[in-house]
């Protein structure tokens, strides 16, 4: 079981040393999320101070036991195909393998390695990387053929939030925030780790968040994320899994981390946080007296938005 309030972390005093440029590049993936951030970004009160930190024992603004519990699903590749979508949009900026079926394409992203050679680790500026942020942010010009990538993987994307996510978190299908654009990880083999152990609370995340993680590959042994089961337990434990599975954890307040992927392959996976909407604290202030800029709608997206259908799935 999760967290009980007596295992939570204690709000530490507002850091004077670490800048947000630090911060970000220390946390895999936040640099990206971060440059999405239009407004409002870490403001401040009225008079410029720091505010007084949100109390982390205020149960109304936490998940709930079941919520915090981390858990492993499957769901139907057919019916939210992000991996076919990903590989789409790849495929848009590197001569990779044309084919079609889940085994071919997961087999291809797991070599993706052999077209980043200039990489080792983090690969976050990665031309897939650019790709993927081209295809799914709205206001980049795409061709015809990517912007109907872009509408099927915003179409499922919601209703996998609706439909999967949900279910997952006890939530009706409109009582959800989720990020609105995920992360994009791809680790290629390398000989040091990407990024460090962290629980996302320390980046100005709410608690009440809760995280999600889809692998596109295989994921195991030294290629995947290590996760304590509650916060403070420090049992950390490798998430095992395949296309067709979705982890659930609670990575604000739960130290997560990766190893050296030592494998012959490259992880491929997408990873988004969501806050079931009667628990979102509006007001939060993070450790550092800071109002965060993950706030709706920039950062957070309503699963009872209307995102159509597009004409030809
Ligand atoms: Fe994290």
């Amino acid at each position: 079981m999760c967290g009980e309030l007596v295992e939570l972390k204690t709000p530490t005093a507002p850091s004077t040393t670490s800048s947000l440029k630090t911060m970000v590049s220390t946390c895999e993936g936040e640099l990206v999320e971060r440059k999405r951030l239009t407004k409002p970004t870490n403001v401040k009160s009225k008079s410029n101070k720091r505010l007084t930190p949100s109390p982390l024992d205020d149960l109304s603004h936490l998940p709930t036991l079941s919520q915090r519990k981390q858990e492993t699903f499957s769901y139907d590749i057919n019916d939210y195909p992000f991996y076919s979508l990903v590989y789409a949009m790849f495929r848009s900026v590197k001569e990779i393998p044309d084919v079609t079926t889940s085994n071919d394409i997961t087999t291809s992203l797991s070599s993706l390695h052999q077209h980043l050679l200039s990489f080792t680790g983090r690969t976050n500026n990665s031309p897939f990387h650019k790709a993927f942020k081209n295809v799914i942010s709205p206001h980049m010009s795409v061709s015809p053929s990517l912007q109907k990538v872009r509408q099927n993987f915003q179409f499922i994307y919601h209703q996998f939030i609706r439909e999967i996510v949900a279910p997952m978190l006890d939530c009706d299908p409109d009582d959800l925030y989720y990020q609105r654009t995920p992360a994009l990880r791809i680790v290629v083999p390398s000989d040091t780790p990407v990024g460090h152990k962290h629980c996302d609370y320390e980046y100005g995340h709410q608690p009440a968040e809760v995280n999600f993680w889809i692998p596109l590959t295989e994921v195991s042994r030294t290629n995947t994320l290590y996760v304590e089961s509650m916060p403070g337990s420090r049992d950390f434990a490798p998430l095992n899994g395949s296309l067709g599975m979705i982890f659930k954890f609670w990575g604000n307040q739960c130290l997560h981390h990766t190893v050296a992927n030592q494998e012959m392959t490259t992880r491929v996976s997408l990873d988004f946080r969501v806050v079931d909407k009667r628990r979102f604290n509006s007001n939060f202030v993070d450790r550092k007296g800071l109002c965060p800029g993950f706030q709706v709608p920039y950062y957070y997206a309503s699963s009872s938005d209307n995102v159509e259908r597009p004409n030809d799935k």
